[in-house]
């Protein structure tokens, strides 16, 4: 068998490897959603947007919690904005019980509050408050935690798409081209991850490279599938 005849693999092989493709690709949609995209049940599916990766990365969590799923308790947007503003100017003591802490105990109490400590969140005191409203975005634990996984799951797929992809019968440019698209992005978005946490922009480089490395993973499956049941032509 040459180099480029994966085609001529027997068919369990190429069955195998057909099955792979297909598992992987549905696999790797439901972890890019997890990763990137905050899901909360199926009935609050949050459509990918730059808004729910800022959310998860950039925004310290109070601040994130009243733009996303804790929004639908207060009254009004204006509410959330007031509390956004505070978190943006620093989210210190300064204005914590003149504007913030009525609201808090207006709309959050019965969940985060008198004894109520819902999601582990008590919002009653400054102190309480403070670690999620100076902290931008996910927390260094969390973030090296997803990294880690991230970069040896993606890696570990992209090894054995490339890997096999490199012994189709395409052309060298489009394999090295496809290869090294797949890696930059993982780098560049697993780099935007931290990067959001010290700017909220570097989220646009998430949002982009995370839709470059999910386009290359379906372009490199594709393609090995293409080329593993496409028949020879007869001379
Ligand atoms: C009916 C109960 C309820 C009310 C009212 C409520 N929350 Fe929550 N909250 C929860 C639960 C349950 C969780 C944990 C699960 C989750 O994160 O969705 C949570 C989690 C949170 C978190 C942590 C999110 C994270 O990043 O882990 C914050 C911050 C928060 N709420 C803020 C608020 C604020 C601010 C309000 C008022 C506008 C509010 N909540 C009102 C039930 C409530």
């Amino acid at each position: 068998m040459r180099a480029t005849e994966l085609h001529r693999a027997p068919l369990a092989a190429r069955l195998a490897i057909s099955g792979f493709v297909l598992v992987a690709i549905a696999g790797l949609s439901v972890c890019e959603l997890l990763v990137n995209y905050s899901l909360h049940g199926l009935e609050h599916v949050e459509l990918p947007g730059l808004e729910s990766i800022r959310a998860r990365y950039a925004y310290p969590r109070l601040k994130a919690a009243v733009l996303t799923d804790m929004g639908e308790y207060l009254d009004d947007p204006s509410e959330g904005e007031l509390i956004a503003r505070w978190c943006d100017e620093g989210g210190g003591r300064y204005g914590f019980y003149e504007r913030v802490e009525p609201v808090l105990a207006r709309r959050c109490a019965i969940c985060h509050g008198n004894g109520a400590t819902r999601g582990d969140v008590s919002l009653v005191t400054w102190a309480e408050v403070a670690p999620l409203s100076t902290v931008p975005g996910a927390s260094v634990e969390e973030l090296s935690s997803t990294t880690h996984t991230h970069l040896f799951a993606i890696g570990l797929l992209l090894l054995v798409l490339g890997g096999l992809f490199a012994l189709t019968r395409f052309a060298d440019w489009l394999k090295l081209a496809l290869v090294a698209l797949a890696y930059l992005s993982l780098a560049a978005e697993v780099g935007g991850w931290w990067l959001a946490r010290l700017s909220e922009g570097w989220a646009l480089l998430v949002l982009v490279a995370g839709l470059l490395l999910a386009l290359s993973i379906a372009t490199l499956g594709t393609l090995l599938l293409v080329d593993l049941w496409r028949l020879e032509r007869r001379a």
